[in-house]
């Protein structure tokens, strides 16, 4: 199992954006997580290709960019030109997953599913094999600082299980509401990454918070 911390640059203070990318540059984190919203599939609007764009010129952790965007087809040439590494798209965002995932790979990178709360891991039977990682929102999407939802232990023991038999490489990251106390219990129940927007921004010692969240 791997122990990734991938800080969501959501909550970083983007009046000194360069500052928090170069705390995770120097941090133990292992991707930058970016947390794309269109106004539509989410109800909210964050950011999108020149954030990435800018933020690529000085990180040095590969670009985890979760999108919360309908037609993620449409763009997700501009954000591999971008930078990403990964790619995550909303499986109920995509009438053609399949589809979607082969366009990601044919790019060369990384391609990633995310499951909202509500939809369960069976929806992933036939296509848990082409997947690089699968992401799992434990909190509905759209804000940081949400409140974490019971439930998602179970979908990661779930997912853990079924990835151990069909596709061991795949990597589990599961998003929001991620702190000492339930980072500790998602490691335990199978996750590899752990995304963490408010807890690592707003604390005293963002490094150190990695750091320790990486060791829970
Ligand atoms: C929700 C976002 C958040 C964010 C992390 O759409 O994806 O989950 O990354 O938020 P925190 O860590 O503040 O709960
Ligand atoms: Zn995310």
């Amino acid at each position: 199992m791997s122990r990734i911390i991938a800080p969501s640059i959501l909550s970083a203070d983007f009046n000194n954006l360069g500052n928090d990318i170069e705390m995770i540059n120097r941090s133990e984190a292992g991707f930058i997580h970016f947390d794309v919203m269109d106004g539509v599939f989410v109800p909210n609007i964050s950011f999108g290709i020149p954030v990435i764009e800018h933020v690529n010129k000085i990180a040095r952790k590969p670009l985890d960019v979760h999108l919360m965007i309908v037609n993620p087809d449409a763009l997700i040439g501009s954000f591999v030109k971008a930078g990403a590494s990964i790619i995550t798209v909303h499986y109920e965002a995509c009438t053609h997953l399949h589809r979607t995932i082969q366009h990601i790979k044919n790019l060369g990178i990384k391609a990633s599913v995310c499951l909202n709360p509500h939809t369960p891991i069976a929806v992933l039977e036939d296509i848990i094999t082409e997947l690089d990682m699968v992401l799992l929102m434990s909190v509905n999407p759209g804000f940081g600082g949400q409140a974490f939802i019971e439930n998602t232990y179970k979908k990661v023991r779930q997912l853990k299980s079924f990835i151990e038999k069909s596709n061991p490489d795949c990597l589990i990251e599961v998003d929001g509401g991620v702190n000492y106390e339930t980072g500790k219990k998602l490691f335990d129940s199978g996750a590899d990454v752990l995304v963490a927007g408010s807890f690592i921004f707003k604390s005293n010692q963002p490094e150190e918070t990695i750091r320790n969240l990486k060791i829970l």
